[in-house]
């Protein structure tokens, strides 16, 4: 039996905490068992790609902690909060059923008390990209994950390689403000055709779905033809346009640093290729290693 695994069963039910002393109270009680404890935050909706962040959590033999918190500084008022879908019941028993030791469900009031008057800014690896499409939503990112960091006070926090950029942002920040933890990326799931798990894949129509495996489809074969020494600008721009004709409409397709995320103009080890486009009213992200 996994030690992450065996902590719960002494346990015997996940613990819920939704107040900072409920959270200080398991927090304690997660210690006396373990030796770690790993972090898994998120915003509900849990999927597999979810699953497999808590899983790698137990996996490292931590007490694993996960979050659920639907942050508002991340979203612009344009954008879609008061549709991000919500399942309190059944993201708790996702959790439950994986093993995870402790449930972290603050209120608004708590992560944002009244007065707050501190956020962080993000530049590095957070510019460009979804720092362009979406304004302040890393900003958003970095401070929730601060703020959460702070009250769980994990040994190591889990993200999925699918949001590659908030991963390297995260990992920046947390480098940066010289936090006790460490990041760890999981490789991203997928469905059986390739497509990302990812919780906005249910805003997507039947015929949509079926033609939402193109984007990764099209990041392979750039991906193929990079490694057969084709040069990067005519790959990525093939990319685009295979995209197009799929009716995708395509916000940024480019191979970059994968720390950095800064553009690239050729292969180099590690390089990753970026994707966003947006599928009729659905914005899709996907991402792979170029070589
Ligand atoms: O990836 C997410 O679900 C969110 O951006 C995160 C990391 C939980 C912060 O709100």
């Amino acid at each position: 039996m996994l030690p992450g695994i065996a902590i719960r069963t002494k346990l015997r039910h996940m613990l819920i905490a939704r107040t900072l002393p409920d959270l200080r109270a398991a927090s304690a009680r997660l210690r006396r068992h373990a030796d770690a404890l790993a972090f898994v935050p998120t915003m509900g909706a849990l999927h597999a790609g979810h699953r497999a962040l808590v899983r790698a959590g137990i996996a490292s033999g931590a007490a694993t902690v996960a979050s659920i918190f639907v942050n508002p500084l991340q979203f612009a008022p344009t954008e879609d909060l008061a549709r991000y879908p919500r399942d309190e019941a059944g993201d708790l028993a996702v959790l439950e059923a994986e093993g995870c030791a402790l449930a972290w469900l603050p209120d608004v009031a708590t992560m944002y008390p009244v007065g707050e008057a501190t956020t962080i800014t993000v530049a590095g690896p957070a510019e460009q990209w979804e720092g362009d499409a979406r304004p302040g939503h890393f900003r958003g990112v970095a401070t929730v994950c601060a703020k959460l960091f702070g009250q769980v006070r994990p040994d190591r926090a889990y993200f999925g390689e699918k949001d590659w950029q908030q991963l390297q942002v995260v990992r920046r920040m947390t480098a940066d403000l010289l936090l006790p933890l460490e990041i760890i990326g999981v490789e991203t799931v997928r469905e059986t055709d390739g497509l990302a798990m990812s919780s906005r894949n249910r805003f997507l129509s039947a015929t949509e779905r079926a033609v939402a495996p193109a984007l990764i489809e099209a990041l392979r074969t750039a991906a193929a033809r990079l490694a057969a020494g084709e040069a990067a600008a005519g790959v990525l721009a093939m990319a685009r346009a295979a995209l197009g004709t799929r009716g995708f409409d395509v916000d940024y397709l480019a191979l970059v640093d994968p720390a950095t995320l800064m553009p690239l103009g050729n292969l180099v080890p590690g390089a990753r290729l970026i994707a966003a486009a947006m599928l009729s009213h659905v914005r899709l992200l996907d991402n792979i290693r170029a070589i």
